[in-house]
């Protein structure tokens, strides 16, 4: 079977989707590159955690690594709150480039902010380098979301104690992430109350595991309405391109137009056809997610609206492929310095592939097909028994597809109702949407205080970006009400406490 990294063509942020017989992981997406701008600065620090916060012997309590974590006290005053990015599946840099409204809002808030890596991502790796960390299930069985948010629970605690002199306390902590990260800053809430008062879910697919949505087509579907939307022939030609590829590398004549044509870095040979199916299916997951309005160098360099961009270089040709070719150049190329198009790099970056393939594996399985007679995509049904099977194999361990359900909640009968203060928001363009609250529950999710906004032009968590001028109105209403949920949770101020 071919390598499940090699396969998984979506973004990071979590997902999961069958690719022929195999399996693709696709993450999230919030992983972003790196050329942003750097307007936000941060003094990088590094603090010793347990890599077994579970287990009670001198030896486990004794065994230590080193995470990295990102300050910026600019607009800090004693008494201000803590403003903490509990990070998720890559360098945590990258998500700190990419939330611009942290930093926007902190000033209000007198907030310290933080943003803190995300075990075995990054170089926070319990075991030295990423290879001896995944070298065998011995060292990898630390990669859980339980050992992860023990992480920034200890982070809390610590700069609490220790990091904020005696002096200047800090006791209104509010959690932030998006897509993963959203999840995790939501469960933090809600599992740590005593140290986060309230938290802001962005794009957080966290109705989405096993047991809890058996509509596993709908992100694709939705992916395909945003096409349908930016152009209405668009999803046609999209939909006709799979069989007209797998035709052309049928022969060699084929297999050397399509190399021709996407301009990839290897001559194709018949896996390397199905790379570019797989390369290009991730491609449009991608886009989606990244469907903002203005440019933007997350997922890839890209112009405003890409969705409509890439539809509207569908029109050069009445060749279809050499229209999708088009397209892609469009994503794949639109700074102009793409030498060759390598169909093993992800679509999305190469982030914490690894991580998030066991994590996608083992515990955090998002379960996702795609139906073409319902979305423009070829068909892959999604099969827990293999999936796992494969998964299990490929991980020595064994799968938990149904402990989130239970740990956290979230499925008929298991729902959200003992939680509060959470903010969740989803963007109705984005394809995680459709395992967040906002498309699928009523206001009252929640005991009390849980905003559930879907964000009416909004891609995956576009709201967490630094405000725009390109920004559209829902967007900035969303921010609004994330502000006063804020507001209500820092409230009163902090008094001073002994710790
Ligand atoms: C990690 O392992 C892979 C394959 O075993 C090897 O190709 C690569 O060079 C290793 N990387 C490091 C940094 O050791
Ligand atoms: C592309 O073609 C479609 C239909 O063929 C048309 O509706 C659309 O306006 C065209 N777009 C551009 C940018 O030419
Ligand atoms: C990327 O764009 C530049 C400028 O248009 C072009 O010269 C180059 O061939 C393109 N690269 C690929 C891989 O298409
Ligand atoms: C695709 O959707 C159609 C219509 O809803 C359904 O009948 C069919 O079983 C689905 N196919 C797969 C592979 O799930
Ligand atoms: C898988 O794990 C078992 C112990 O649970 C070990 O005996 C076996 O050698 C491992 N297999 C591989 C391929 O690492």
């Amino acid at each position: 079977m071919v390598n499940i990294l090699q396969e998984a063509m979506i973004t990071l942020l979590f997902l999961a989707a069958l690719v022929q017989t195999g399996l693709s992981q696709r993450l999230m997406g919030s992983l972003l590159k790196n050329h942003v701008p750097q307007e936000n600065t941060w003094k990088t620090i590094f603090v010793k955690q347990k890599v077994d916060h579970f287990a009670f012997d001198r030896a486990s309590q004794e065994r230590l690594f080193s995470q990295k974590i990102l300050i910026n006290l600019d607009h800090w005053k004693p008494g201000g709150a803590l403003f903490f990015y509990t990070g998720n599946e890559g360098a945590i840099e990258l998500f700190a480039q990419n939330t611009g409204f942290i930093f926007d809002i902190a000033p209000a808030f007198d907030a310290a902010v933080v943003f803190a890596e995300h075990r075995y991502y990054g170089v926070s790796m319990p075991f030295g380098s990423l290879n001896e960390s995944f070298s065998d299930w011995t060292k990898s069985r630390y990669l859980t979301v339980e050992q992860a948010m023990a992480d920034f629970a200890e982070n809390i605690v610590w700069l609490r104690k220790t990091y904020f002199k005696s002096d200047d306390y800090v006791t209104r902590v509010i959690t932030f992430g998006g897509s993963y990260g959203g999840m995790l800053a939501a469960w933090m809430r809600a599992k740590y109350p005593g140290l986060v008062q309230g938290a802001i879910a962005a794009s957080a697919p966290v109705w989405m595991f096993p047991g809890m949505s058996q509509d596993t087509a709908a992100p694709y579907r939705l992916i395909t309405e945003v096409f349908r939307d930016a152009q209405s022939d668009c999803p046609a030609k999209i939909s006709k391109s799979w069989d007209m590829i797998t035709k052309m590398g049928g022969t060699k004549t084929g297999r050397n137009q399509l190399s021709k044509l996407f301009r990839t870095c290897k001559q194709l040979d018949s896996d390397g056809v199905v790379a570019l199916s797989n390369w290009l299916n991730g491609m449009y997951f991608d886009m989606a997610m990244v469907n903002y309005p203005y440019p933007t160098s997350f997922l890839a360099d890209l112009p405003a609206w890409p969705v409509k961009e890439f539809c509207k270089r569908t029109n050069v040709s009445d060749d279809v492929i050499t229209t999708i070719a088009a397209g892609a150049q469009m994503y794949s190329n639109y700074t102009g310095q793409l030498r060759c198009l390598d169909l093993d790099s992800d679509p999305a970056g190469d982030l914490g592939m690894t991580g998030w393939d066991f994590q996608a594996c083992l515990e955090m399985i998002l379960p996702i097909s795609s139906n073409r007679s319902t979305d423009m995509f070829p068909d892959e049904q999604f099969d827990l028994e293999s999936y796992v099977a494969y998964c299990e194999e490929r991980w020595n361990s064994t799968a938990r597809p149904f402990w989130l359900k239970y740990y956290f909640g979230g499925g008929d009968g298991y729902d959200f109702s003992g939680f509060s203060n959470i903010f969740f928001s989803n963007g109705r363009l984005d394809p995680w949407a459709v395992g967040g609250t906002a498309l699928i529950l009523d206001e009252d999710i929640c005991l009390s205080d849980c905003p559930n906004v879907l964000i009416e032009d909004g891609a995956h968590h576009l709201d967490l970006r630094s405000s725009n001028p390109a920004d559209p109105e829902s967007v900035l209403m969303a921010r609004k009400l994330e502000v006063e949920a804020i507001k209500r949770w820092t409230s009163p101020p902090a008094t001073k406490v002994e710790l």
